[in-house]
C-alpha cells in the first residue's frame, strides 16, 4: 500500500483525497513537484491509487506515497490517521478533493469510455451550453442525491474531523482546502431561510447544517425541490457544496490557528464533467494548489475561484 519516500524532517506533509485521477491527481503532482511537499495520495481503490502514485514516480515526482482512503468509511479514515501518526506525527495540508456528481451518468456516455469525446463535440459551445448539455444527459435519482450528500459533505467533514488533531500539530498553520464549486454558491438557493442561515456565519452550527441537508433530502424524495426553493439540475451536488462551503466557514471560525478555505477549480474536463469542461485538470488544480500554499497569516474562511478570492454568495 505504501511507497518509499524521502521524508526530510521539516518537509510539509499533505493529504489529498481522491488523488487517483482528475483534479486530485494533478493537485498531488503540483504539490509534490512545485510545492516541495511530501504528498500522501489517497484513493478509495487500492489498485487505482497505487497506480496513480506509480505514475507520478515515473514522471519524476518522487515525494509521493499512496494510502487507501474511502472518505465515507470510518474504519478507512481511522487507518489513515494511524498511518499518519506513526509515519509523520503531524499533517500540514489537507486537500479534501474527493467527490461525486450526485447524478447517474448514462451508460453509453460513461466518461471512462472514449466514445464520449468522439460522440459529443463540445467545441463551439460555451460553458453554459455545456452545462445545459450535462443536465439534459444525466438522471438524478434519490440514491445518487444521498450519495452526494454522504460523500461531498459528510465524507469531507468526517475526514477533516479525524485529521484535525494532526493538523493542529503542524508547525506552520495547518491548511485545509475544501475543493468546492461555484455550484455551491448561495445565490443558487432560492429558499430564503436556508440561504440566510447558511450565510449567518456567526450563528451557524453543524446541527443546523444537518437539518438543512435532511430537509433537502426529504423534499427531494417528495418531489418538492422547486416548491421549496432548492436548486435544480445537479441539485444534490449544489446543496452538498453549499453545506461544505458553510462548514469551511464554521471550521475557520472555530480554529483561528488554521487556514481553512474553499477552492473552486473552474469547469474542468474530468470524468465528473463527462469531459465537457473548458479547463484541463492541470489548469483546474493550479488554483487549488495556490490556496493550499498560501503563506502563513493568509486568508481563512474564504472562497476562492481559480485561485482568486470571491464571494460565497
Ligand atoms: N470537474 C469540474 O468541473 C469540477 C468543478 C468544480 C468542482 N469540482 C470538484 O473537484 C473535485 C474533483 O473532481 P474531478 O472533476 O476531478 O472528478 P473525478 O475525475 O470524477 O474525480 C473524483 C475523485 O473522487 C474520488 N472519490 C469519489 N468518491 C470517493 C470516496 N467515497 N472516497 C474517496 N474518493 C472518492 C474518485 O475516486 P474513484 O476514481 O474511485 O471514483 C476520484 O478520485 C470534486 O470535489 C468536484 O466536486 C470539479
Amino acid at each position: 500500500m505504501e511507497g518509499a519516500i524521502s521524508s526530510r524532517p521539516n518537509k510539509r506533509i499533505a493529504v489529498v483525497t481522491g488523488g487517483n485521477k482528475g483534479i486530485g491527481f494533478e493537485v498531488c503532482r503540483q504539490l509534490a513537484r512545485d510545492g516541495g511537499v511530501t504528498v500522501v495520495l489517497t484513493a478509495r481503490d487500492e489498485t487505482r491509487g497505487a497506480g496513480a502514485a506509480e505514475k507520478l514516480r515515473a514522471l519524476g515526482v518522487t515525494d509521493v506515497v499512496f494510502h487507501q482512503l474511502d472518505i465515507t468509511d470510518a474504519s478507512s479514515i481511522a487507518t489513515l490517521v494511524d498511518f499518519l501518526e506513526a509515519r509523520f506525527g503531524k499533517l500540514d495540508i489537507l486537500v479534501n478533493n474527493a467527490g461525486v456528481g450526485g447524478v447517474e451518468y448514462p451508460q453509453e456516455l460513461d466518461a471512462n469510455d472514449e466514445k464520449v469525446s468522439s460522440l459529443h463535440q463540445f467545441a463551439g459551445l460555451d460553458s453554459n451550453q455545456r452545462l445545459e448539455w450535462m443536465v439534459k444527459n444525466v438522471r438524478e435519482p434519490i440514491d445518487a442525491a444521498r450519495k452526494a450528500v454522504e460523500t461531498n459533505y459528510y465524507g469531507t467533514k468526517h475526514v477533516t474531523q479525524a485529521l484535525l488533531p494532526l493538523l493542529l500539530q503542524s508547525s506552520s498553520q495547518g491548511r485545509i482546502v475544501n475543493v468546492s464549486s461555484e455550484y455551491g454558491l448561495l445565490r443558487l438557493i432560492r429558499n430564503e431561510e436556508v440561504r440566510r442561515d447558511l450565510n449567518d456565519i456567526h450563528n451557524l452550527t453543524e446541527e443546523r447544517l444537518d437539518e438543512v441537508l435532511d430537509k433537502f433530502l426529504q423534499d427531494f424524495e417528495a418531489d418538492a425541490l422547486e416548491a421549496h426553493g432548492w436548486p435544480t439540475g445537479f441539485s444534490a451536488y449544489k446543496v452538498a457544496m453549499a453545506a461544505t462551503n458553510a462548514y469551511t466557514r464554521i471550521l475557520a471560525r472555530r480554529h483561528p490557528t488554521l487556514r481553512v478555505n474553499c477552492a473552486h477549480p473552474g469547469y474542468v474536463k474530468t470524468d465528473m464533467s463527462m469531459g465537457s469542461g473548458v479547463l484541463t485538470p492541470e489548469e483546474g488544480a493550479r488554483g487549488v494548489v495556490k490556496v493550499a500554499l498560501l503563506l502563513d497569516g493568509g486568508p481563512t474562511g474564504k472562497y476562492f475561484t481559480k485561485g482568486e478570492e470571491a464571494s460565497f454568495v
